[in-house]
């Protein structure tokens, strides 16, 4: 895949649920384009072995911690982390989400708290830890939310609250911090192949049907790829979208274009 060569040379870049799928294509994506990485997730080991895998790819420096970002005290902590890294941060990507997969009798209060603190209050905790540290020549935040914030589909209530606050929190926050220069978008991703993608599949009871049929849903006749997002994320955080703020990039193969399928 291609990258903008060096693009994101002299920056610095926070990038939340690295370990694996959509965010560490992201990270790999900054990496190549220059970009200096400070990573997170809460598995341990996979995120050990992505940043050793972008390490020994020999790009820029990267640092990473472990940390829930569903826990605000996490949240704090990971800032001050932040801070001794490096003076200045250039971009935020809010990548870490969870999902569940239930019908509404089977939500309940924990279960769509949990998901919420992930998908949207953590977002909006690490902004707020984080703004501090953008210079006055400001930056670029990027939050990862779904179709599901405009489309709804089945068993999915928490999440597509979740992500549909997650649109809205970037708006807000696109408003407040425009007078400091930082830029505040979301990329609303559709079928993407990662290990969450495969964990969805596997409640179906023909996983391969359910993956076919999906498939055929794109006019543009495949699923998204990770690197799919990680290019729109590149944009959005580089000087390309200097003139683009609050908004919400669709990366979805044309699935929601359909009004019949
Ligand atoms: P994934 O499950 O493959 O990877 C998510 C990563 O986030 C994992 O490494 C996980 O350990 C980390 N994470 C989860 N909860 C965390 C927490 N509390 N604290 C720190 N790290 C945490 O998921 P995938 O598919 O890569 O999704 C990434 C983002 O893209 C999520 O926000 C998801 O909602 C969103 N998305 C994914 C789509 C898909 O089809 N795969 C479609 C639309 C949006």
């Amino acid at each position: 895949m291609r990258a903008i060569k060096d693009g994101f040379a002299h920056q610095f870049a926070v990038v939340t649920g690295a370990a694996r799928g959509i965010g560490r294509a992201i990270a790999e994506h900054l990496h190549r384009a220059g970009a200096r990485l400070f990573l997170v997730d809460c598995n341990a080991a996979a995120l050990e072995e992505t940043t050793r895998v972008l390490r020994d790819s020999h790009g820029s420096a990267i640092d990473c911690a472990v940390a829930d970002v569903a826990d605000p005290a996490a949240i704090e902590r990971l800032a001050a982390q932040v801070a001794s890294c490096e003076e200045r941060v250039d971009v935020l990507v809010n990548n870490a989400g969870i999902e569940f997969d239930l019908p509404l009798e089977k939500v309940t209060a924990d279960i769509f708290d949990r998901v919420v603190a992930v998908n949207l209050r953590a977002p909006l905790l690490l902004t707020k830890a984080l703004v501090s540290l953008f210079s006055e020549a400001g930056g670029a935040i990027v939050n990862i939310s779904s179709i599901h914030a405009h489309h709804a589909f089945p068993n999915a209530i928490p999440y597509a609250c979740s992500k549909a606050g997650l649109v809205a929190l970037t708006r807000n926050l696109a408003l407040e911090l425009a007078p400091r220069g930082i830029r505040v978008n979301a990329v609303c991703p559709g079928y993407i192949d990662t290990p969450m993608w495969d964990e969805w599949l596997r409640t179906a009871s023909d996983p391969e049907a359910l993956a076919r049929e999906t498939e055929a849903l794109h006019p543009l006749g495949r699923r998204g790829r990770p690197e799919d997002v990680a290019s729109a994320v590149a944009y959005l955080a580089s000087t390309e979208s200097a003139w683009v703020t609050g908004t919400c990039l669709v990366v979805d193969g044309g699935l929601t274009i359909r009004a019949h399928p």
